[in-house]
């Protein structure tokens, strides 16, 4: 059987192997291939899944050091997904819990439903020989491979903050909490709090998040108190400031351009219920469904479109509108501590045509903007082509823009806000608020 058509029997390893090799193979995302490993499994082991191969996504330039130092020469194309099975074993007996016997026993055992059952002996063997040789204290002195991210994107995070990098990179590595926001239509906030308190779910609250709650532990967010109410939607706290720093006002046209899920039309209808009109517009139309279904959840109406915000004569009326919402594809360095596979299928030369791609929608929304209207833009990356130096790039080029300087970060040079991931347990995030004269 070839590797591109890994069926999935029950184990769990094997399945985390497959996970593993259609990320890194075939260039799938995470959430294109996980869920189906999981469906088949029961509630704990699914976390287990998730767990190992987000671990070893997490750690996996220390892993393919390891490999390198162990393996003669690499696995043959029809059994490479045996390659992914040993760095899961290496992940196991390096940074989990997870027992010697059954990390070892378990991959072997993995190998007949992976197809490879002659690769059995070469798996024990190089397991083995990574518990004698005692690998998991053989570390490079190689700052970027022990960061766990690519080299493109080490240099780029080296070169953008040469005195933070290090506490960047750190909390890159660090498991994000599950972050709530509060439906202020649906309960208050102090309610809700309560009813946490009632049911012994422990939580954080942070200044400046009105209607933020950080999980203290992770769980199944449909079993949290009101989930079918619409009594919260789940959205980190850095991507719960766009809708504060749009300011919607009664009566106003809203357009929010790059829109699904949706995690943001909500909120900005949440906190002003009274707007004229909300468009939320997307490219890809299945991504509108769950536009929808988040709007229904939380009890919001919104117009929804499908188009490119690139090329509004295709589905814009000719209104202007009062505030847009541009929250922009990008490369998502922001948000890799949720979504280690994101740094893995993202590569350097993606960054370029991104940039262009935000330019070129920045142009395209400004002027569906009214004078005197606010657009805020904003990405969930921390690289600087695709933030500050792009917003510096549209102001030059535009005459009749520029930025709200009350909003600017502390770094007077940049303009925007630039949130870097783990502060205040927030997401990486850049917003810039720029204002049409
Ligand atoms: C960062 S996500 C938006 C997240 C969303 N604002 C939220 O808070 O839930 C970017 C979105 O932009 C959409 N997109 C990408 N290119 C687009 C384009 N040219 N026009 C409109 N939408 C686009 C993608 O389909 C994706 O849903």
């Amino acid at each position: 059987m070839s590797n591109s058509k890994v069926k999935y029997q029950l184990n769990l390893r094997a399945d985390a192997a497959s996970v593993l090799y259609q990320i890194l193979e075939q260039g799938m995302s995470a959430r294109e291939c996980l869920p189906a490993a999981q469906q088949k499994h029961n509630e704990k082991d699914r976390a287990w899944l998730q767990e190992m191969t987000y671990g070893v996504l997490r750690q996996l330039p220390i892993l393919q050091h390891w490999l390198r130092l162990l393996l003669d020469k690499p696995l043959k194309k029809n059994v490479k997904v045996v390659e992914h099975l040993i760095m899961l074993g290496f992940y196991q007996l390096a940074f989990s819990r997870v027992s010697t016997h059954a990390a070892v026993s378990e991959c072997v055992n993995a190998c007949a439903p992976l197809n490879a059952i002659a690769t059995k002996g070469l798996v024990n063997a190089v397991l083995r020989n990574f518990i004698r040789q005692d690998m998991a204290q053989n570390l490079p002195d190689n700052e970027q491979v022990l960061s766990g991210q690519p080299k493109w994107l080490y240099k780029k995070l080296l070169n953008a903050y040469p005195h933070q990098y290090q506490d960047i990179l750190d909390a890159m590595q660090n498991k994000a909490p599950i972050w709530l926001r509060v439906n202020i239509q649906r309960s208050s906030v102090d309610d809700y709090r309560l009813l946490l308190d009632q049911q012994d779910i422990a939580y954080e609250i942070q200044q400046e998040q009105p209607q933020g709650v950080v999980l203290s532990k992770g769980c199944d967010i449909t079993t949290l108190p009101g989930y079918d109410e619409g009594w919260f939607a789940v959205q980190d706290g850095a991507a719960q400031l766009a809708a504060h720093f749009l300011n919607g006002q009664p009566n106003e046209r809203i357009l929010d351009c790059c829109a699904a899920p949706g995690g943001k039309t909500c909120h900005i209808l949440e906190l002003e219920p009274a707007l004229t009109s909300c468009i939320a517009l997307d490219i890809e139309s299945s991504r509108l469904a769950r536009i929808e279904e988040n709007l229904t959840r939380l009890g919001h109406k919104a117009e929804l479109i499908c188009g490119d915000a690139s090329e509004p004569s295709a589905w814009w009326d000719g209104q202007q509108f009062d505030r847009i919402l541009l929250d922009a594809p990008c490369s998502a360095t922001g948000i890799i501590r949720r979504h280690p596979d994101i740094k893995w299928l993202r590569k350097s030369s993606d960054i370029d045509t991104l940039v262009a791609l935000q330019a070129k929608i920045i142009d395209a929304m400004w002027l569906l903007l009214k004078p005197g209207g606010t657009m805020l833009y904003a990405t969930c990356s921390i690289l600087p082509e695709e933030n500050q130096l792009q917003i510096n790039a549209f102001l030059s080029r535009t005459a009749d823009a520029s930025v709200d300087s009350s909003f600017a970060n502390d770094a007077s040079d940049k303009p925007g806000r630039q949130v870097l991931p783990g502060q205040k347990q927030m997401d990486g995030f850049y917003y810039a608020r720029l204002l049409k004269s």
